[in-house]
């Protein structure tokens, strides 16, 4: 009996309150109910990029979902040279992981020994002729075009499948595989960039540039940024006759593509403490 009277009170007052507003009322509820469903269904079955969770640029692919960055995404560049490799090899195969990692160690000539050359070190490529560069080569390193022209060479020989970035490296750089794919996997592949680190000498940032990647740390380029260098290094190459050193000749190509370096201070240039 007693709650029977208080629902038909409820329902009064319900209705007062109905009848008392106006027929405005309703249709402000009605309209903002409407609203509130429809964002609702609109965010749950969306696939617009507003409601995605994925960071921008991680929407690149055709799927519209990149994927995350790996080890099979990146391509190795070794600058190393035929009579200093059986010193060297050591440090390339602490990190080289044959049949998975791909890349390239370039030479400056055909190797006369550790011939048949063992698959479980890099494949190596013999530097294309720089002859035609002579007239530019005013180099104190007379190897520097050899040396800059790795990351062309090795663009050129392997861009196929999802290449994402080129890793340079000299062939005494050791690199930790899952920290660099980790570091790379922050950036954009689809921008351009520059990841690597200045010296920990001071005086060779100075005699070099403090924005400049060094080579002996290694340092990667996004593909768009690989293949836009390597479109345009006969250009640099002629542009740089005077410049020291293959890291300082790329590090003014890529300036003058407007991209500057992104500091990464897990790569590191060490100098002997001696001669600096
Ligand atoms: C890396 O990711 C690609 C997809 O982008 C996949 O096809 C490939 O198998 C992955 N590689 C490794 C080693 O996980
Ligand atoms: C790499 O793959 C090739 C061909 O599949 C094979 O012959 C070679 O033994 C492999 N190398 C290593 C070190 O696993």
């Amino acid at each position: 009996m007693a709650s029977n009277l208080m629902a038909s009170n409820l329902m009064i007052k319900l209705r007062t309150s109905f009848s008392n507003g106006s027929n405005k009322n309703i249709c402000k509820y009605v309209v903002i109910c409407t609203i509130l469903v429809v964002y609702v269904v609109y965010m749950l079955v969306s696939s617009h990029p507003c409601c995605q969770v994925q960071p921008k640029w991680r929407r690149s692919d055709s799927k519209g979902v990149a994927s995350a960055t790996n080890i099979s995404h990146l391509v190795f560049g070794i600058a190393g040279s035929s009579n200093t490799w059986r010193g060297k090899r050591g440090y390339i195969q602490a990190w080289w992981r044959p049949n998975v990692t791909r890349g390239f160690v370039f030479l400056d000539r055909p190797p006369t020994e550790h011939l048949p050359w063992p698959s479980a070190d890099p494949p190596y490529r013999v530097s294309e002729d720089n002859s035609r560069y002579k007239e530019y080569n005013k180099h104190r390193m007379p190897f520097a075009i050899r040396m800059v022209r790795v990351i062309e060479e090795t663009f050129k020989a392997e861009h196929g499948g999802e290449v994402r970035w080129y890793v340079m490296a000299d062939d005494d750089t050791v690199l930790l595989m899952e920290n660099l794919v980790g570091v790379l996997s922050k950036y954009d592949h689809t921008k351009y960039f520059y990841v690597g680190m200045n010296s920990e000498c001071f005086v060779c940032n100075v005699v070099h540039s403090f924005g400049m990647a060094f080579g002996g740390g290694g340092y990667a380029l996004s593909y768009p940024l690989a293949k836009a260098v390597a479109q345009n290094m006969d250009l640099c190459l002629k542009r740089y006759p005077f410049l020291y050193g293959s890291d300082l000749i790329l590090q003014s190509c890529i300036a003058d593509l407007g991209v500057s370096l992104t500091q990464e201070y897990g790569f590191h240039q060490v100098h002997h403490l001696l001669l600096f």
